[in-house]
């Protein structure tokens, strides 16, 4: 990917480390299963999705591509434009600015859409367009959205996280490393001995519980689901009850897809000096304007990602990355691990492959990735890796 005349980047050590990603161009170099296909794309433009864009356009794509709320690093932004891919938009926390680089792509009518939390694909149900073959939905959050909607989109949408190589490779393990080094990036604060509350217990959760517990703090986890939380007691973390769990936290973790986790009623339960961050798609798991509203002063430490909430009666409050997903925010984010992101974005490019060979019906919309698809991409990447 590099010219000679270039300094090599931290998007060509990223492309080095994908390896599963380099072996799937080489062979789409050859098939060509996207020729003459546009695929629009909305997810967080980082180094590892550059790799997805780039192998995808090996196999004949044109590429339209725009980010997700918050998450679009700028020199990736241009470092695609340099390989000729189309990037809509910027990085940015404006919804409504959001909204319109979405309508951008969709007003391209690509015939493939490779979506991360549903955005363009709830906006295809109410706007259907006839050139659509369907595509991918990267998360469980875009999972939660589109599956109300499959009668409006009856196309093939086939949904990466419910693959069990990214519910195992990125959720449960690269999500817990990569919030766990946010946390130390972020705030440089130490592990030890704090207590930890953990709101979600699922694929993430676990990972993120269990790398806390890994570095010496004293965890705790909430689970709405009372099955989940008996898992959580049996894996040996302390389950209390939310309010208790809430006004022990000296750190406070949301990963649950759902919104209103923690709420501005919750103020008076918070800890002085608790520190909150959210792992979960979307900001809405952390109502951060309603914690602000309540601060008598608030201290933003722009290029730090930290913002510090005193409220009247002493207590500060720290919330890192604004409520934003913090392993895709701050001081050099560096997402979730290189290995987890090529598993998982090779499934990306088989399932778009698939999608766009007619080998997916419409009655597959909103479902996992199929079983041959996965067997393919461990084996390929086993064979790679032992
Ligand atoms: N940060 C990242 O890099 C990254 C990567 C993958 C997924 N995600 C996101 O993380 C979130 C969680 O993903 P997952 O795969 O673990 O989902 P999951 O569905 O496996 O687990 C979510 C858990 O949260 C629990 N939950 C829901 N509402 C709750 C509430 N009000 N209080 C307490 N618990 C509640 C559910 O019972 C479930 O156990 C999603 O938004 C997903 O898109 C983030």
């Amino acid at each position: 990917m590099m010219s000679d005349m270039e300094l090599p980047s931290r998007i060509d050590w990223v492309a080095a480390g994908c390896r599963l990603l380099a072996a799937t161009a080489e062979e789409f170099r050859r098939t060509q299963p996207f020729a003459g296909l546009a695929i629009g794309t909305a997810i967080h433009l980082e180094p590892k999705t550059a790799a997805l864009l780039m192998t995808l356009k090996a196999g004949g794509a044109r590429l339209i591509a725009t980010g997700n709320l918050n998450s679009t690093q700028p020199e990736t932004v241009a470092w695609l434009g340099r390989q000729g891919i189309a990037v809509v938009g910027e990085q940015t926390t404006d919804a409504s600015a959001h909204d319109r680089f979405l309508d951008a792509i969709l007003a391209e009518q690509p015939d493939l859409l490779l979506d991360n939390g549903g955005d363009l694909f709830a906006r295809v149900a109410e706007r259907p367009y006839a050139r659509l073959r369907g595509g991918t939905e990267e998360t469980t959050s875009g999972r939660m959205r589109l599956a109300p909607l499959r009668e409006k989109l009856k196309l093939p949408i086939l949904v990466i996280n419910d693959s069990p190589i990214k519910q195992f490779a990125e959720n449960r393990h690269a999500v817990g490393q990569s919030l766990f080094e946010s946390f130390m990036r972020f705030t440089n604060r130490s592990t030890n001995g704090k207590r930890v509350t953990v709101f979600g217990y699922g694929a993430c959760g676990k990972g993120v519980a269990a790398c806390f517990r890994n570095a010496f703090s004293v965890v705790s986890v909430v689970d709405i689901d009372p099955v989940t939380s008996l898992e959580a007691h049996l894996d040996g973390f302390a389950t209390p009850l939310r309010e208790t769990a809430i006004r022990n936290a000296d750190v406070l973790i949301t990963v649950t897809g759902a919104p209103g986790i923690l709420y501005g009623a919750d103020l008076p339960l918070l800890k002085d000096g608790v520190i909150l961050f959210n792992g979960g798609h979307f900001p809405h798991e952390i109502d951060v304007a309603a914690l602000e509203t309540a601060a008598e002063r608030i201290v933003r430490y722009e290029a730090d990602g930290i913002t510090t909430l005193h409220l009247r009666d002493g207590r500060t409050i720290h919330i890192l990355a604004g409520g934003h997903m913090a392993n895709l925010a701050g001081p050099r984010p560096l997402g979730n691990s290189i290995e987890s992101m090529d598993l998982g974005f090779t499934l990306q490019a088989r399932c778009l492959e698939m999608v766009a060979q007619g080998r997916a019906g419409r009655d597959q919309c909103v479902v996992p990735v199929p079983d041959e698809i996965d067997a393919a991409v461990a084996e390929a990447y086993l064979a790679l890796h032992r």
